[in-house]
Parts: structure tokens; sequence; C-alpha cells
């Protein structure tokens, strides 16, 4: 159960005790006080003791956590807590969402994005607010939907020629864009907007096999044909060349000796879901906010 909460409220074991810590002190203190309350309110029929009981509880626990959250260092945790709650509960109009808000775009099958949902699905300060496609139809759009996030189809002209939907993009409140297997290259106009806001993964080591044309099983039929012992990832910013931007993380793997450009792909894709999440949220946390 431990470890479920750790992974769940994504913290570290101490802090996961500390919760649990501010949890029980708070809903004893909840009791205390509201057994306090119904003495000097002095209700006589059961029932009606019962609904008021319910009432002063409901209104008590949430003040009696955050304060008790203070002395345990847990009071972020909590107010995005008592938030997440309350949109669950449909006071959603009434509790603004202020985590970060971040666009995940993507061309394909979406395995990275799938990821990318899952890490800030319960995340207390970033949730993926938009999932970006440029291809009806594409696997991510069910990913997407299944996930219950909205999704945006882009078209050729407007993105490269117009306003790149970057009015669209204020308008939800994105503040970072990570590219997930996105196949397009992104204008200036985006770049210009989201400077240093937006990062890519890439299939391989950069600066090798990058560049246009070099996509998705492209560039690991180009490391085996180069004979190169190993490959890997990089996550790297982006600007408005391709697969240019200053590089954030690199992991190697081996190529071996009997590879194929699907077993290769695997073995790159494993490290892809195994990092993307963890650096994406590292870079996100240290960039500062506009929208
Ligand atoms: C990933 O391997 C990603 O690195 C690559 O497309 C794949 C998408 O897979 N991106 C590029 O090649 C960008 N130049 P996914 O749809 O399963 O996440």
């Amino acid at each position: 159960m431990f470890k479920g909460l750790q992974q769940k409220w994504k913290v570290s074991g101490l802090r996961v005790l500390l919760i649990l810590c501010t949890f029980a002190i708070g809903g004893s203190l909840t009791g205390i006080a509201g057994r306090y309350i119904m003495g000097a309110l002095g209700i006589n029929a059961t029932w009606l003791w019962v609904i008021v009981y319910i009432i002063i509880v409901t209104l008590i626990w949430p003040l009696a956590v955050l304060v008790i959250s203070i002395p345990f260092g847990q009071f972020r945790f909590f107010i995005s807590y008592l938030k997440k709650m309350g949109r669950r509960m449909g006071l959603g109009g009434a509790i603004v969402d202020n985590r970060i808000a971040v666009a995940v775009f993507a061309s394909g099958a979406g395995s990275n994005a799938a990821r990318m949902i899952e890490h800030f699905r319960q995340h207390p300060n970033i949730r993926i607010a938009l999932i970006v496609c440029n291809k009806p139809g594409a696997g991510v759009l069910d990913i997407a939907a299944k996930a219950g996030i909205p999704t945006l189809i882009i078209e050729k002209e407007r993105f490269f020629r117009g306003d790149a939907y970057v009015p669209v993009f204020r308008e939800a409140g994105i503040s970072f864009i990570i590219l997930a297997g996105f196949l397009w290259k992104v204008p200036q106009a985006l770049t210009g907007a989201f400077s240093g806001a937006i990062i890519n993964i890439h299939p391989a080591l950069l600066p090798n096999y990058g560049g246009k044309g070099m996509y998705g099983r492209f560039v690991h039929e180009a490391v085996l044909a180069a004979g190169d012992p190993e490959s890997g990832i990089t996550i790297h910013f982006v600007d408005e060349h391709y697969d240019h931007g200053a590089v954030i993380f690199q992991a190697r793997c081996a190529v071996m000796q009997n590879d194929t450009a699907d077993s290769l792909a695997m073995r790159i894709h494993q490290l892809e879901h195994q990092h993307y999440p963890e650096q994406a949220e590292k870079v996100i946390l240290n960039t500062r906010h506009h929208s």
C-alpha cells in the first residue's frame, strides 16, 4: 500500500508518512471539533443531529487538514489534493485549476504521449491539458479520448503559414509544449511564442541522425546501415531548425549484431518511456511560465 501511495502521489516515502500523519491528525481534530460544536448547539432529534454533524464535519475537515499540513510541511500537497477533490465533486467552476497546463503534440501511435498522461495524471503542479495531432485517425487520439483530454487536429496551412494556432494555445492557458513523436517541423510563429518552453524527443544520439526526414524507423535504419555499436535517445529544446536545440538529456543503448529496425525501435521506445516523463517534469518545473 505504501509503495502504491508513493507512486500515486509521486512523492518520497518520507512524504507519504507525513501526509498520512496529516490525514490522521486532521481527521481526529475534525471529530473532536465536530462533537464540541454539536454539544454547543444542543440538538435533540437524532436525524437532525446526524445531518448537522455530517455538514459540520464536511466543512471542518478541509480546514483541519490544511492547518495540520503546515507543521508537517505538506501544505502545497493538501491544497492541490483538496482542489482535485473539489473538481471531482463538480465544484470545478468555483475552483481555479492553477496547475501548469501542458500540450502534448504527437502524430502517431502515441506511446510516449500515453506515458506523459499517466505520469502527470495526479500531479499537483502540472496537467496535460491538450493533445495536438496533425493526423486524423492517429492512435494518440484514442489515448486522449480514453483519458478525457481534449484534442486539437491541426491543419498544415494555418500551422505553417498562419498563426500556428498560438491564440488557441493561449486561450487554453497552455504554457509548455512537449513533442512526443510529432513529425512536422515546428514553425517560428510557435517557437517564438513558446521560446524555451518546447521540448522534443529524438530516437537517436543527436547531433547524429537528425534533420529532415530523420524520424521513426528511418533513424533506426540509418543507425544499422552505419554499423554503429550504440544508439540512444535525445531530449532537447526545440528551436526553428530540425532536431537542433540545446540537449537536455541523453541515454544510450547497445546496438546488437542481429538487430532490425523494429527490434532497435523497441529498445529505444523503452528508454524513451523510462526517461521522457521525468525529464519533462524537471524542465517544466524549472521553466518560468507566462500563461
Ligand atoms: C518515438 O520513438 C520518437 O522518438 C520518434 O517517434 C516515435 C513516436 O512513437 N520521434 C521522432 O522520430 C522525431 N524526429 P510514439 O508515437 O509511440 O510515442
